[in-house]
């Protein structure tokens, strides 16, 4: 395993035209968990999230609620974006907002850059044109109204009606890029992640690229083009650009060189911007481009995209006041496959968290130290001899370890979680079989019971170890209890490669009493 690797991981920055929903949640999650599965490699590791607050659909939000934008912008992030972060526990290390002064400056810097050198032209423009989404719609998106929006032009995925947009524009040349596009994506077949995105989006490019309307001037809620202040940048082409002007770019050319380029985790209803316009934006501003672009499916709710506008969100603090912030991480990354859509349930959550935290995880660290506390004081016994079954779970240990990194390295958050529960499963059949209750019998079978409680003692510190990406609060807690911390510091400071590594508890270690990691939930009814 390579330890000296630089990992830079961003998720989209959010409208904050409304509160967040499990939707965002779920972003922020994966790539936290990648994040900080990344640093307890020791890889440099940086996360960026942030808020997307210009553009029309924030303006008239505000507006309707009588609120200048940026008030509105100020009264959303300090009440729910940045709450949301400890709802959830992201370790995010930055926090960029689209209308921070380090992201407008740079973002005009850009856009000049890129009118010097001729790849943005003045033009006239008519389209229809869809504020959900804040992009102009091509009429394969563009469906018949229904109801109160009969003989309409309505959007396919916000079903609302689509405005007619007539402009003078300014045109970044997209158009001039789709040979080189389809080159990167040939040469770097990981580029786009999961497959069946990479194919859509490859399709797509093959059947020409247009010009791409960057500027608007019927309303000013943006950054300013430089040389022309009667336009404001087109919201998406100013969103796209936080991911360098937070890393530094145009300001620390030495924090941009060493974060640069990231690994941007989105859903996929915004894969083509990040997969197609973005790549072409830093192609012609002669930048490196990212190093991945990962589309993660939908959170479905009763067969539909989950979303506030069809009044199906569901706020994350719903599911973490009852079941917890670990519940809500496991959930999310275990139940899904990353990548694919997923529906969401709360009989599928309250499920699994009895089935595989409360009784598969929780449940066989507290048996553990219960026995270890009533057979040898609380203080972890020296091993004898190994047998076969021990060594398997040595064995396992190593192979789940280097397992679970690979899916990690390849962005599969669920297949990574699988290996690590293999561990589990395979604890709870170890215990079930060796039956340590009986060896407790007779002083003859101590050493052989000191054995088995040494192995799932060792075994459930490498568990907290590779658990704590994803239920970093319950991991600490088992790491407490395991004794762990005074010799070894937090559970978060612990190499993943030493997860593996047979016998780093050290016999005579105090461990202490845990409080069920998963309680029960009491439901109602
Ligand atoms: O698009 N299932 O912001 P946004 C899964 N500001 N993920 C979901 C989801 C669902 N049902 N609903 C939302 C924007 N998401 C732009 C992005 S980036 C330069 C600018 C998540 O507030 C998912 O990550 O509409 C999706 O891509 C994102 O929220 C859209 O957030
Ligand atoms: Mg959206």
């Amino acid at each position: 395993m390579a330890q000296t690797n630089s990992f830079f991981v961003t998720t989209p920055i959010f409208y904050v035209n409304d509160v967040p929903h499990i939707g965002h949640a779920y972003t922020q999650v994966a790539a936290d968990v990648l994040a900080r599965w990344h640093r307890q490699r020791g890889d440099r590791t940086w996360f960026l999230t942030g808020t997307d607050e210009h553009g029309e659909k924030i303006l008239r939000t505000a507006t309707a609620n009588s609120m200048s934008p940026k008030e509105w912008a100020d009264r959303l992030v300090a009440t729910a974006w940045h709450p949301l972060l400890s709802t959830i526990n992201i370790t995010n290390d930055d926090f960029i907002r689209t209308t921070d002064a380090r992201h407008e400056e740079n973002v005009q810097k850009f856009l000049q850059q890129l009118h010097d050198e001729n790849y943005i032209y003045a033009g006239e423009y008519e389209a229809w044109y869809c504020v959900g989404c804040e992009e102009f719609k091509p009429e394969s998106e563009i469906v018949k109204g229904e109801g109160a929006f009969e003989g309409e032009k309505v959007c396919a995925i916000h079903s609302k009606p689509l405005e007619l947009l007539q402009e003078k524009n300014y045109f970044f040349k997209l158009s001039a890029f789709g040979q080189k596009l389809l080159d990167l994506y040939a040469e770097n077949p990981d580029f786009i992640q999961p497959e069946s995105a990479r194919n859509e989006v490859i399709a797509f490019v093959q059947q020409g690229l247009d010009d791409l309307s960057i500027s608007r001037t019927s309303f000013d809620w943006g950054i300013p083009i430089p040389w022309d202040n009667s336009h404001v940048t087109y919201v998406w082409f100013d969103a796209l650009l936080n991911y360098i002007t937070a890393a530094g770019y145009g300001q620390d050319d030495a924090a941009f060189a060493s974060r640069w380029p990231a690994t941007h985790i989105v859903g996929k209803d915004i894969l083509r911007f990040h997969a197609v316009i973005w790549p072409a934006m830093l192609m012609a501003a002669g930048i490196e481009v990212p190093k991945q672009v990962f589309g993660h499916g939908w959170l479905l709710v009763g067969g539909e995209k989950m979303s506030k506008s069809k009044l199906t969100g569901i706020a994350p603090q719903d599911i973490t006041e009852t079941f917890g912030s670990d519940a809500f991480r496991y959930y999310f990354m275990r139940a899904i496959s990353f990548g694919h859509d997923g529906s969401f349930s709360w009989e599928d959550l309250a499920a699994r968290y009895q089935a595989e935290l409360a009784n598969g995880f929780g449940n066989l660290a507290s048996r553990t130290l219960a026995m270890n506390a009533k057979y040898f004081g609380g203080v972890v016994p020296e091993p004898s001899e190994y047998s076969e079954a021990d060594l398997e779970i040595q064995k396992l240990l190593l192979a789940a370890t280097e397992d679970a990194d690979h899916q990690i390295q390849k962005l599969q958050i669920h297949e990574a979680l699988a290996s690590v529960w293999q561990i589990v499963d395979a604890l709870n059949g170890y215990i079930t079989e060796q039956e340590p209750w009986v060896l407790a019998k007779s002083e003859e079978t101590k050493p052989r019971l000191a054995t088995v409680l040494y192995t799932v003692s060792e075994a459930l510190r490498a568990l907290a170890i590779l658990l704590a990406p994803v239920i970093p609060e319950a991991s600490q807690k088992l790491w407490c209890a395991l004794g762990l911390e005074p010799a070894l510091g937090e559970v978060s400071n612990q190499r993943i490669s030493e997860a593996g590594v047979w016998g780093i508890t050290q016999p005579g270690t105090a461990q202490q009493a845990l409080e069920p990691l998963f309680p029960r939930i009491e439901t109602e009814g």
